[in-house]
């Protein structure tokens, strides 16, 4: 009874803990009455008229829902009445920012320790959907690359075939490759196949490098003029970049997960136009209203600046790996499925770059029209 009380039951009648109660309390329920609950589970019977008051039949667990892709894809799950299960590791109130993403009660937070296969399981045995969207750009001494991207993929793909879960879906990287220079991406390659082998009707998507507010990527470019300037190997003349809009791959996960064609699909998820390195990032500059002023770094000694940054006891701004990846030309994967096929139309660096790089501007070109920039170059497809 002690048990039951610590737990609350949502408006939907699914039985999870409150969160900050953490993943003890369920620990202790017997599998029977999770088993009774996981029957009278009105959250996964759509109902309404959609919208946010109402029940999609979604009741989907977001693994990495924290992250910078994680808020988009709540937003979008809550904004159609889906219950979303948000496991978490950080302090509850870097989570605040979700809780408004649905309605009450439609976000059941959960502790999660991956290295815990329960508290796997406790965390997606409810749903019908699984999103892994687990990812660092660098290594700690606790998570390698390969901890992220294979062997916690390895583990959400196993637990979700074991608990009888229809839907996962992973997010991989458009570039995955074991031929890459950058581990993220040989990883990634080798977590798509652990995925595919643990679940073989997993949707994996593989997205370019995103853009969106908080990205990592534009902002990066952007923030580069606090050194002095953009340096770029090759004048980054050798590299071709497709950026995608974050919003566009929310979207294209949220379709993924209504339409029944897409199970065991890969999907390529790029934008619709292609940039040199250097043009996308003088684009970049043009937009902030910023001098650009690119220089051309040898690779070795970009690394070694990159490891400067990498033994900062804070985030490493820069790392040798985000330098190898930067600096890889996006694939043209003309075989796999893609945006279309979906029904999204993607958006253009040039349609949604103001939203990121604005706060780049000086305030007197704050309210400068998009139009006084010089459009993108863009390369060939
Ligand atoms: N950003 C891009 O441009 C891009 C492009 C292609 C593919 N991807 C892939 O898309 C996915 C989402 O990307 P993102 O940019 O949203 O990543 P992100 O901002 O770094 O967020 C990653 C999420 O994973 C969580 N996480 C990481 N390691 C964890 C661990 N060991 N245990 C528990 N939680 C952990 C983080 O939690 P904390 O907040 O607690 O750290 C965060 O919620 C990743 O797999 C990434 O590799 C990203």
């Amino acid at each position: 009874m002690a048990v039951v009380a610590r737990c609350s039951r949502s408006s939907r009648g699914l039985l999870l803990p409150r969160a900050g109660s953490g993943i003890s309390a369920l620990s202790a329920v017997p599998s029977v009455l999770q088993q009774q609950h996981h029957q009278v589970h009105h959250a996964v019977i759509p109902h309404g008229r959609s919208g946010r008051s109402s029940v999609s039949g979604i009741v989907a667990t977001v693994f990495g829902a924290t992250g910078f892709l994680g808020r988009y894809v709540v937003n979008r799950l809550g904004r159609i009445g889906s219950q979303v299960i948000i496991p978490y590791r950080c302090d509850q109130y870097d989570l605040m920012y979700l809780r408004q993403m649905g309605d009450l009660g439609q976000l059941l937070f959960l502790e999660w320790d991956c290295k815990d296969k329960d508290s796997t399981r406790r965390a997606l045995e409810h749903s019908n959907v699984v999103i892994n969207l687990v990812g660092k750009e660098w290594e700690t001494k606790n998570f390698s690359f390969e901890d992220e991207f294979v062997n916690i993929p390895r583990s959400i793909a196993r637990i979700t075939r074991e608990a009888g879960v229809e839907t996962l879906i992973h997010i991989s990287h458009l570039n995955a490759s074991m031929k890459s220079p950058s581990k993220y991406l040989r990883s990634k390659a080798v977590g798509e196949k652990a995925v595919r082998e643990e679940f073989p009707d997993a949707v994996i998507m593989k997205p370019s490098e995103m853009f969106g507010r908080e990205d990592r990527f534009l902002n990066h470019y952007a923030n580069m003029r606090w050194f002095g300037g953009v340096p770029l190997i090759s004048f980054g003349k050798k590299t071709v970049k497709q950026p995608v809009y974050v919003v566009d791959v929310a979207k294209a996960i949220v379709k993924a997960i209504k339409d029944p064609d897409a199970k065991g699909k890969t999907y390529a998820l790029a934008g619709p136009n292609r940039y040199l390195l250097y043009d996308m990032v003088e684009y970049i500059y043009a937009v902030a209203f910023r001098t650009y002023f690119p220089y051309p770094l040898p690779r070795p000694l970009y690394h070694l600046i990159a490891r400067i940054f990498e033994i900062s006891p804070f985030e490493p701004w820069l790392t040798r790996d985000k330098v190898d990846r930067f600096h890889t030309t996006d694939m043209i994967l003309p075989d796999l499925p893609g945006f279309e096929d979906l029904g999204i139309q993607p958006a253009s660096l040039e349609q949604k770059a103001i939203e990121v790089l604005r706060r780049h501007r000086r305030y007197r070109w704050l309210d400068a029209e998009l139009e006084e920039a010089k459009p993108a170059k863009t390369y060939p497809m």
